[in-house]
């Protein structure tokens, strides 16, 4: 199979559609996502805040042979002072999971992150049930930190039980916070 190209760039108030909004509304996507059914205001409105407030930051995933908008991933929230940010990805397209596109994004994106932030640290904290999740950071060089017992409760019509919080980070030697505490990589005219 032809492998896959993928590229990223900033997500653009454009990208915010029917088709975007979609993959927040489908459960399969949402399950282990705080972001559900949110509307095209409200996610323009929550790309912009990232900028505003220097807290967080969007990227959006695109196939690049069919040129089709297929996920984001977010650097954020960013703690500027210790020099960490978490980074979040979802494939919003399902046709997409599975083919190494998360691993090969979340890659890059953090390759490109510590050569020009001086960032410290990126975290991604994972629910254990969530395996796509941990396998795609684990290949993507984030290794385990911490497991916190029992922290998710996920309820059936007729049981409850609980999952760990995983915690997988990647550690940036070359860091240099005073760097990060100035570092915009997008800007509001970027995402018009
Ligand atoms: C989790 C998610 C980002 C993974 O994206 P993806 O592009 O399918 O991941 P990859 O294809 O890069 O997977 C990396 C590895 O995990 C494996 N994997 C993917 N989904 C899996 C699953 N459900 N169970 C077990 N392994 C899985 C892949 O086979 C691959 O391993 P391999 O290279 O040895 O074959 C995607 O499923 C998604 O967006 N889910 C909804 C949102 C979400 O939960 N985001 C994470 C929040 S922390």
């Amino acid at each position: 199979m032809k492998k896959l190209d993928i590229y990223m760039r900033p997500l653009t108030l454009k990208d915010i559609n029917s088709k975007y909004v979609s993959w927040f509304a489908d459960s399969e996507v949402t399950e282990y996502l705080e972001a559900k059914n949110i509307s095209i205001s409200e996610s323009k409105e929550y790309l912009i805040n990232g900028i505003i407030q220097r807290s967080y930051y969007i990227y959006a995933i695109w196939d690049n042979t069919k040129n089709i908008h297929i996920g984001n991933i977010k650097v954020g929230p960013i703690r500027r002072s210790d020099g960490v940010s978490d980074l979040v990805t979802v494939i919003g397209d399902k046709k997409y999971w599975g083919k190494g596109i998360a691993s090969k994004a979340i890659k890059n994106l953090k390759e490109k992150v510590f050569l020009d932030s001086g960032i410290r640290k990126f975290v991604a904290s994972i629910d254990s049930f969530n395996l796509g999740s941990i396998n795609a950071y684990m290949k993507a060089g984030f290794k385990k930190e911490a497991n916190i017992k029992d922290f998710f409760v996920h309820k059936t019509k007729d049981e409850i039980f609980f999952s760990n919080k995983i915690y997988l980070a990647a550690n940036n030697f070359k860091f240099d916070i005073k760097k990060f505490n100035k570092w915009e990589p997008i800007s509001l005219e970027d995402i018009e």
